[in-house]
């Protein structure tokens, strides 16, 4: 489990949102590892995320085109139960299977632009396609982005932990939509963390992915002592 956490750690360290891919398809063991985890996410978090080896016309729009988002070779479509908590539990596990895939050597980028009509996925009756995921062997490694403060994302003073502490730094390493990073994290005195979404595009999405990069942090300074 600790060994887990720290490659989960430099995944979060290594992972940035790529929008050029090579010409490559994902190997087969590598595809079904995918499904594999994809699988778990879907039992745990009822979701009914999905796979798709071929990415086909998901970024038709001009506006994927002139990104680059056009050369992904493959999509991972967020479909689930459409209620109130979907977009978070999306965020959450579609953030797990994103670290996967990067410690599986793949690049990533979460896309809210992708054209929905040509997303080669399944959604069933009651169900919402939420976002994509674009993933393939990346022509770059992206870059990293530029980030808020601890302070501006705190809704805490004074001393804090350091497992607390380091659950912050891994959540401003998360990706969210337009790099907004617009969530506040805090400690109350029982030691209960609060997680606060200020707004914005996709930040019930953002706020699950934050939630996730938190707990790998905090989990892997807890294991060490
Ligand atoms: C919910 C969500 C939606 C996103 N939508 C897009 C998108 O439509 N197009 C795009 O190029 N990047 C998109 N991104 C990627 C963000 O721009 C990126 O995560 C952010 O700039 C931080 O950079 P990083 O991921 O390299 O750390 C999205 C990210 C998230 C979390």
């Amino acid at each position: 489990m600790n060994e887990d956490l720290g490659k989960l750690v430099e995944a979060i360290k290594d992972r940035h949102s790529v929008r050029s891919y090579m010409n490559l398809p994902i190997e087969q063991e590598k595809l079904d590892k995918l499904s594999e985890i994809i699988e778990e996410c879907n039992k745990e978090g009822d979701l009914h995320i999905q796979l798709c080896n071929k990415a086909g016309k998901t970024y038709s729009r001009i506006m994927n085109k002139v990104a680059g988002l056009g050369s992904a070779p493959s999509v991972i479509a967020c479909v689930g139960k459409d209620d109130a908590t979907l977009d978070e539990r999306v965020g959450y596990y579609g953030e797990k299977i994103v670290l996967c895939a990067q410690q599986l050597g793949l690049s990533t980028c979460w896309t809210g632009t992708f054209s929905a009509k040509n997303v080669p996925v399944m959604v069933s009756g009651g169900e919402r396609l939420v976002i994509v995921i674009a993933v393939g062997y990346g022509a770059n490694g992206g870059r990293p982005h530029k980030s808020k403060s601890m302070e501006q994302v705190l809704a805490t003073t004074g001393q804090t932990p350091k497992w607390f502490d380091f659950g912050v730094d891994m959540a401003l390493l998360a990706p969210t939509a337009i790099n907004q990073q617009k969530f506040r994290i805090g400690l109350k005195d029982d030691g209960t963390v609060t997680f606060e979404d200020k707004g914005g595009p996709f930040s019930k999405v953002d706020l699950g992915i934050v939630k996730y990069h938190f707990e790998v942090g905090a989990e892997y300074i807890k294991s060490q002592s």
